[in-house]
């Protein structure tokens, strides 16, 4: 069995939430999303910063993040401007909104995070199939670059691969599951032309990342798991999905006791980096320090 026919087993257990990925403005991803307090991005985020800073102090140069399956720019709204999910949430609130086109949204968009500080040594370039998502990442600025493209079923456009070639840091939250090793067997040759990137995945427990780890690994990688700590991802959407989820995890050998049981989907952290330098620098030290 490939890979992505095990993730669309896994995935059947969970809600679908296909319909508000690819709408032409945010407003039915974070409505919906806020029902189910999604909150991936918010805890990813100092892990993110941390890794920044680091890589800020080694490599001196403007750091340049891709970050696959980005969606509306959600992890670039957080790392590029001192905004939570709450504020998102309540930038595009329901009833505030309810009677602009996505046209009027995305200009109000554009004008509120041209007024936020930005930094000037971090680029953010988004992933995502969703033409729609990328499109208003892009529009509203908070992508530097977008690629409306879906690695798992096409190869790189040659005209994507040079500006794949800085990215010094490569993030996802809430997209393995939907990519799997094949996306980073499509993008690792162009990210890797310079320096080599660090990959820092937050995963929901019930997605082996050993696939991912493996094909890493042919490119140098070695990939740490950070132990002893798990990221809320969201609420379940219903006791059904709860059950499921419960099912798939228990059938991983994974206890969800104490922990996913108690209402919530569960990310881990995975970090891989070049081998020497994670030898150099053991992921706790780098992350909990
Ligand atoms: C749960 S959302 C996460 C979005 C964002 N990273 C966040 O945390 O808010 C999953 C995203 O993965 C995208 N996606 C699904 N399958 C994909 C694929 N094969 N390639 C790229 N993006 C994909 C969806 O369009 C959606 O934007």
């Amino acid at each position: 069995m490939t890979t992505m026919v095990a993730f669309e087993k896994i995935n059947e257990a969970k809600a679908n939430l296909d319909d508000i990925y690819n709408q032409p403005d945010p407003r039915a991803y974070f409505q919906e999303l806020k029902k189910l307090d999604y909150s991936i991005p918010n805890n990813a985020k100092p892990v993110f910063q941390k890794l920044i800073a680091d890589l800020k102090r080694q490599r001196h140069h403007t750091i340049h993040v891709l970050d696959i399956g980005c969606s509306y720019g959600v992890n670039s709204a957080l790392l590029k401007h001192d905004l939570s999910m709450d504020d998102l949430y309540e930038h595009w609130n329901g009833e505030m909104l309810a009677d602009a086109t996505p046209e009027e949204v995305i200009q109000r968009d554009r004008e509120f995070f041209a007024s936020l500080q930005e930094p000037k040594d971090l680029e953010i370039i988004g992933i995502d199939q969703s033409r729609n998502a990328i499109a208003c990442a892009e529009e509203t600025g908070l992508l530097n670059e977008g690629l409306a493209i879906n690695l798992e079923t096409e190869p790189l456009p040659a005209a994507a691969k040079e500006g794949l070639a800085p990215v010094d840091l490569v993030i996802s939250t809430g997209c393995v599951g939907y990519v799997t090793e094949k996306s980073f067997e499509r993008l690792l040759p162009a990210v890797t032309r310079d320096e080599q990137p660090w990959i820092a995945n937050f995963v929901l427990r019930m997605f082996p990342f050993d696939a991912i780890e493996e094909t890493l690994s042919e490119w140098g990688y070695t990939t740490e798991k950070l132990h002893g700590q798990t990221f809320a991802q969201r609420q379940f959407a219903s006791v059904e999905e709860q059950e499921q989820v419960l099912e798939h995890l228990v059938k991983r050998g994974i206890d969800p006791t104490g922990k996913e049981s108690e209402g919530q989907l569960l990310a881990e952290f995975y970090l891989s980096r070049p081998a020497k330098e994670a030898v150099a620098v053991p992921l706790d030290q780098l992350v909990l320090a």
